[in-house]
C-alpha cells in the first residue's frame, strides 16, 4: 500500500492531481506537437501527411470536423481557423448525429477525425461512414496506433503525451496547435495568406509556449477567484468568434469535475435568453480579448452589470476598460485573436480545477465520467 501510494505520487509528478500535471504540462506539450513541424526560424510548416494529400485539401469542396465532448471544441475553434485563414469551408459535427444523419458526403469532402484516445465509438463509426461514401479521412489523434489513428486514411498525432485526468486539458490545447498549423499550411498553398501574413502567425505560434508557461504563474490569483465562486449552482460563460468554443470548453470543464451547471453561449446570443437567468447569483465567465469583437463584448459585459451578475473577465494585458466594470479580471499575454484559444483556456481549466478540489470533488476521476468511450 504505501508503495503505491509513493508510486502514485511519482507518476503525478509532485502536483496533486494529474489533471494539474497535465494543465501545467502544456508548455511542453504544445512544443512538442510543433516539433519537426514548424520552424520558425525557416518559416516553415512542415507536415509530410498535409504535403502528400494537399491537393485533396486544396480541392476539397469543403471540410467536414467530426468528434465528440472536448475534441468537439478544438473542431469549432478549427472551422474558425480554416475558415479565415484558409477560406475553406467548414462544417463541425457531433460524430453521434453525423452518422445517424444520412448526411451528405462525396468524394470531395475532405473529413477530420479529432479524438484524444482514438477509440471513441462515435467517431469511429463516423470515420468508417465517411470513407464508404469515398471521402479522404484525416486524423488527428493524440494515442498513437489507436482505432481512429488506423483508421484514416491520414492523420498527424498530437504530441500532448498519456493524458489520465478525465477532464481533458493538454489534449485539447495540442489539438488547437496541430489544427492551427494546417490551417496556416493552407492557407499559405492557397494564397490566402500573404507571405507577410503567414510570417507573422509562424513568429507569434513560437511564442505560444512561453506565454502559456507565464500564464500558468497566475494560478493564485485564479484560485482566489474560484473561491469566491465554488458555492455558485449556475454559471454563465461567454465568447465571440474564435472563444466562443473556449467558452463551451470552459463550461464543460466546470460541470465535468466540479458538477455545477455551467453553460457556453456566444455572446451575442445572451439576448435571446441566458440574459433572463442574470441576477446577483450568477457568476458569468467573459472572454473580452482586445481584438476579439471587443466593443461589443464591453456592451455585453454592461448588460450583465446592470442586472447585477458578477463578472469574471478574461482580458488582454493592458486592458483598462473592462477592469472597470468588472469583479474580477484575468490578464492574458497579447498574440494574434486566432491563436488566442491557446491561452484563454488556461484560466477556465484552472478555476474549474480549484473549485473541484474546494468541493472536495474526484478531479481526476468524476463520478459518470469515462476518459475514452468506446460504446455508443
Ligand atoms: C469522453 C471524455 C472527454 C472527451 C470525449 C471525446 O467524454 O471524458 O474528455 O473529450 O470523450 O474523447 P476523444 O478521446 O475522442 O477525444
Amino acid at each position: 500500500q504505501k508503495l503505491q501510494m509513493s508510486l502514485d505520487q511519482i507518476e503525478k509528478g509532485g502536483y496533486d492531481h494529474f489533471m494539474l500535471k497535465e494543465i501545467h504540462e502544456q508548455p511542453k506539450a504544445i512544443t512538442d506537437t510543433f516539433r519537426g513541424r514548424m520552424l520558425a526560424d525557416k518559416n516553415m510548416i512542415k507536415m509530410s501527411s498535409v504535403d502528400l494529400n494537399l491537393d485533396k485539401f486544396l480541392n476539397a469542396n469543403r471540410i467536414i470536423i467530426v468528434a465528440c465532448g472536448t475534441s468537439w471544441h478544438a473542431g469549432l475553434v478549427a472551422e474558425y481557423l480554416f475558415e479565415d485563414m484558409a477560406r475553406i469551408p467548414v462544417e463541425v459535427e457531433y460524430a453521434s448525429e453525423f452518422r445517424y444523419r444520412n448526411p451528405i458526403i462525396t468524394e470531395k469532402d475532405v473529413v477530420i477525425a479529432i479524438s484524444q484516445s482514438g477509440e471513441t465509438a462515435d467517431t469511429l463509426a463516423a470515420i468508417k461512414l465517411a470513407k464508404s461514401k469515398g471521402a479522404f479521412v484525416y486524423g488527428v489523434c493524440n494515442v498513437v496506433g489507436s482505432s481512429i489513428a488506423r483508421e484514416t486514411h491520414s492523420g498527424a498525432y498530437t504530441h500532448a503525451g498519456p493524458e489520465i485526468g478525465v477532464a481533458s486539458t493538454k489534449a485539447f490545447t495540442t489539438q488547437i496547435t496541430v489544427l492551427t498549423l494546417i490551417a496556416l499550411k493552407l492557407g499559405k498553398a492557397n494564397g490566402s495568406l500573404s507571405d507577410q501574413a503567414f510570417k507573422d502567425y509562424i513568429q507569434k505560434m513560437n511564442r505560444i509556449p512561453k506565454q502559456v508557461e507565464e500564464l500558468l504563474k497566475i494560478d493564485d490569483h485564479v484560485k482566489s477567484i474560484a473561491a469566491v465562486y465554488k458555492d455558485a449552482k449556475n454559471c454563465l460563460y461567454l465568447g465571440r468568434g474564435f472563444n466562443f468554443p473556449v467558452a463551451l470548453e470552459g463550461a464543460l470543464k466546470l460541470k465535468e469535475i466540479s458538477y455545477i451547471h455551467a453553460e457556453g453561449y456566444p455572446a451575442a446570443e445572451m439576448k435571446h435568453g441566458p440574459i433572463a437567468l442574470i441576477d446577483e447569483n450568477m457568476p458569468i465567465f467573459v472572454i473580452a480579448t482586445n481584438k476579439g469583437h471587443y466593443e461589443k463584448v464591453v456592451s455585453n459585459i454592461q448588460e450583465i452589470k446592470s442586472r447585477a451578475g458578477k463578472i469574471i473577465a478574461i482580458v488582454t494585458v493592458g486592458d483598462t476598460q473592462v477592469k472597470e466594470i468588472a469583479d474580477h479580471t484575468i490578464e492574458i499575454p497579447d498574440t494574434q485573436e486566432a491563436l488566442t484559444p491557446l491561452l484563454t483556456t488556461i484560466p477556465f481549466q484552472l478555476l474549474s480545477y480549484h473549485i473541484a478540489v474546494m468541493l472536495n470533488k474526484n478531479v481526476d476521476q468524476p463520478r459518470n465520467l469515462a476518459k475514452s468511450v468506446t460504446v455508443e
